[in-house]
């Protein structure tokens, strides 16, 4: 994995945007996008906000579905990843709603297995994941997937690491109010993509990107699982590169 490592934040959110505008400008009927959450997306969404509203980039072929959700968690609570979407994406694009998908974190936990197979058949039937963006957390996880995780494994309930738990800690009030679960697209899934473009951004990031660029892939660090994919590119500003 050979990392791209940009100035500022901008140019990072350009050379994104530039991708799925690629996507668009293909002849494919639907584009397929598997989306994160957290901060380092926020740029790439408002772009895509502010060129819909003000050069009418239209985004009604988009086919999307969120990596990961809490569990459990009302989609109408405001930490919620379902609130997060629509509130910096989905309410301010012409995306058809019905083409919107994010796990639900209010599935009844003896349903799950089959509401995560499920979420698999709908990516398939989608025609499959054309470009995922992800960001990294600090335990290595891509989506939900924290150390431990299978290269092969699917959209399925997952525990949260304790550092995960620490760093979303804030937008909870109190790490006691994080919820230990979550439900996470799997590796396998991830990469599945056609397409896969990991951003991470900022000091804190440093340590987590050396690792995932200079150890063999493992369990350890789910992320590392990307260097057998043949078409992910990694993007970096000059501080999450600072170990490198
Ligand atoms: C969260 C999400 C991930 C995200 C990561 C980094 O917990 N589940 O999908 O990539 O942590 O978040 P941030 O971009 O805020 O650093």
């Amino acid at each position: 994995l050979k990392p791209t490592i940009f100035q500022t934040d901008e140019e990072i959110v350009q050379a994104v945007v530039q991708k799925i505008k690629a996507l668009l400008e293909s002849k494919k009927e639907k584009i397929v996008l598997g989306l994160p959450t957290g901060s380092t997306p926020l740029g790439v969404y408002q772009e895509l906000v502010r060129l819909h509203k003000e050069e009418n980039l239209d985004l009604s072929r988009l086919v999307t579905f969120n990596l990961d959700e809490y569990f459990p968690m009302d989609s109408k609570n405001p930490q919620s990843y379902t609130s997060y979407m629509f509130k910096h994406l989905f309410d301010h694009i012409n995306i058809d709603k019905k083409n919107i998908h994010i796990p639900n974190g209010m599935i009844g936990e003896d349903v799950i297995n089959e509401y995560c197979q499920e979420y698999e058949k709908q990516i398939e039937e989608a025609g499959g994941l054309d470009l995922v963006l992800l960001g990294i957390g600090r335990s290595g996880h891509i989506g939900f997937n924290e150390p431990g995780s299978f290269f092969d494994s699917r959209t399925r309930l997952v525990v949260l690491d304790e550092t995960t738990r620490r760093d979303a800690a804030g937008g909870f009030f109190g790490i006691e109010k994080v919820p230990k679960l979550a439900i996470t697209m799997g590796i396998g899934t991830i990469l599945s993509s056609k397409e896969i473009i990991l951003l991470a951004t900022g000091e804190h990031k440093a340590l987590i990107v050396k690792q995932l660029i200079e150890e063999k892939a493992s369990r350890k660090i789910p992320a590392t699982f990307l260097h057998s994919h043949p078409n992910t590119h990694i993007f970096l500003d000059s501080s999450s590169a600072g170990e490198l």
